[in-house]
């Protein structure tokens, strides 16, 4: 999801009682690359927060993310998201956890919507793996894995413009999804296409904390962590 209400037909149909609209909470940006460079691939690792305890509105849908995209904001460039989504009623948004946990799923914001693969469930307390990848001009793969087994892939061909921006965030559907507790992001590591001594330079971070991103190879390769504030959507 990313930055616009996906229904704005149907909050205007319930009027103020219902927010019908997907919220941002804490956001990371890295990028854009420069030139004609783009990001070639990230890998990352997270331990999921526990779920948000004290939701106000049965509706909400909460979601954790980390993805790559050749534009920050503009809903008609793609943006390749594997995804971690929660609600009170997991099972009414197609995921097969319990409610107190998180499943997550390969994703991809198209131009006509979000493409999810099937949800995993993923166990609380569980490490889960990702790797976004250009594996050629034009075409991403994302890659979930726990234990070293994949458990979600998806691949989008003709992508348009190579992504040019790393972007984390938090959001909630609805805006009521209650109190977020901090994380982290752990292991980031950006591959850009060609090395670029100042990509480092061009992270930016609200409601997040990190004490950067180093590289050991001139700019082609950056390594870092990113934690969460705890975040309140009430
Ligand atoms: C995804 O996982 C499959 C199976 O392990 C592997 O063949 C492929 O190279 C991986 N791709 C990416 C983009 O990580």
């Amino acid at each position: 999801m990313r930055f616009t209400s996906i229904i704005p037909a149907l909050a205007l149909t319930l009027g103020a009682a219902a927010d019908q609209e997907w919220h941002f909470g804490d956001v990371v940006y890295m990028g854009p690359t420069s030139g004609s460079n783009y990001i070639k691939k990230v890998t990352y690792s997270v331990t999921a927060p526990p779920v948000p305890t004290d939701f106000s509105q049965s509706d909400c849908w909460a979601s954790i993310w980390i993805g790559i995209s050749a534009s920050q904001s503009d809903n008609s460039v793609p943006l390749m998201q594997p995804i971690f989504n929660w609600a009170p009623d997991n099972a009414a948004q197609g995921c097969p956890a319990a409610n107190n946990a998180w499943c997550v799923a390969a994703s991809t914001l198209l131009p006509d919507g979000q493409t999810d693969e099937p949800y995993v469930a993923v166990a609380n307390n569980q490490q889960v793996d990702f790797e976004i990848n250009t594996v050629s001009s034009g075409t991403v793969s994302q890659n979930v894995s726990i234990d070293g087994n994949v458990i979600s892939s998806i691949t989008n061909k003709n992508i348009g413009k190579n992504p040019t921006y790393f972007i984390a965030a938090d959001e909630c559907f609805t805006g009521k999804c209650g109190t977020l507790a901090s994380y982290t992001w752990e292991n980031v590591v950006i591959t850009l296409a060609t090395a670029d001594k100042n990509f480092g330079a061009t992270l930016s971070m609200d409601g997040a904390s990190s004490k950067g991103f180093t590289t050991s190879d001139n700019g082609l390769t950056w390594k870092g962590a990113i934690t969460f504030n705890k975040d309140v959507f009430a």
